[in-house]
């Protein structure tokens, strides 16, 4: 069959209405449906934003895998770790169908085009942290990505189904992992709140800037990319997580933080947005060292994918061979 519809260029009007309705409908958008140009960089911004934040999200706890305090402990983190390398391919992978190779992701991120999740450039000083991040830090992300699976660019919201069945193991282990450490001595209570201390500032960093200094969130919630404000998920996380602490017997280090009866919410200092600035401008405490391991990586690594290449190449022309041969 031909067609004679014109390929689209542009912001051709009969496009754009055909996307809105798709839209308005609450159905998704799939790679060959044609897009507006600032909804497909937005998309590759945010897809390609939260796949490094998977991979660079490996090196914080990564540093405890040889050091977990039991076999136990271990498989556990182990498995953690290794779904956040799955997390950053699926994600990888609905980029590319955007029009943007991984490689050139990668080579984005290792030069600072591309950015990852503000959290990570903190350090993990203690095994407390194992279970602090899993609590908090993968808290915070199923609050962020459980209305992702409603997204509407189809293949991230895909994706996003498997990865928050995923981060909702996260969330328990780490809470298993501090409960445990709650119920021992004292000083492992104290290592516990310590981490505390030290992460739950950087967790409310990372629902982003406050809703006033966020100029594309009005436009990703039109696209229906985002479906809650910064806000809105910070509010969340934290009238879900003040219970949990309870249960857990540790205290946020928050005096102002109470409950608002008429707000049916709890009121909570905002945390340092200097601080938050100054680390996403690439000087947080592990800025360097987490963009010189993944570059390393990525070096290490070339000639692994110029064998794979090498490899297919040769399959191919093998293929086409034994094809005219018949
Ligand atoms: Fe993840
Ligand atoms: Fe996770």
């Amino acid at each position: 069959m031909t067609t004679t519809q014109p390929a689209p260029t542009g912001d051709d009007a009969a496009y754009l209405e055909g996307f809105d309705a798709t839209i308005e409908r609450g159905d998704r958008i799939e790679p060959r449906d044609w897009m507006p140009e600032g909804y497909r960089k937005t998309l590759v911004r945010q897809v390609a934003q939260h796949a490094h934040s998977e991979i660079i999200g490996m090196q914080p706890e990564g540093n405890w895998l040889t050091r977990a305090p039991s076999l136990r402990r271990k498989a556990i983190l182990l498995a953690k770790v290794q779904d956040e390398a799955g997390h950053g391919l699926y994600l990888y992978s609905a980029c590319e169908t955007l029009g943007v190779s991984r490689d050139e992701l990668t080579e984005m991120l290792i030069d600072g085009r591309q950015k990852y999740s503000s959290i990570f450039n903190y350090p993990t000083l203690s095994y407390a942290d194992v279970g602090t991040i899993g609590w908090l830090v993968d808290g915070a992300a199923i609050c962020n990505q459980v209305p992702l699976c409603r997204t509407s660019f189809g293949p991230y919201g895909r994706a996003m189904i498997r990865i928050c069945k995923e981060e909702s193991f996260h969330q328990r282990q780490g809470y298993e992992l501090l409960m445990t450490m709650m119920r021992g001595t004292d000083e492992q209570r104290a290592m516990v709140q310590e981490s505390v201390n030290r992460f739950w500032w950087p967790a409310l960093m990372m629902f982003g800037p406050p809703d006033a200094d966020s100029p594309n969130t009005a436009q990703s919630m039109a696209w229906g990319i985002k479906r809650n404000t910064n806000d809105d998920l910070r509010q969340r996380f934290v009238d879900m997580t003040v219970p949990q602490a309870k249960a857990l017997g540790v205290t946020l280090p928050d005096p102002d933080l109470r409950w608002n009866e008429e707000r049916g919410a709890h009121d909570f200092t905002q945390p340092d947005w200097d601080e938050f600035m100054q680390v996403v401008k690439g000087n947080g405490p592990c800025n360097t060292q987490r963009i010189a391991h993944r570059r390393k990586a990525w070096e290490d690594g070339a000639w692994v994918r110029e064998a794979a290449m090498a490899y297919a190449a040769k399959s191919s022309a093998v293929a086409e061979g034994q094809e005219g041969a018949a």
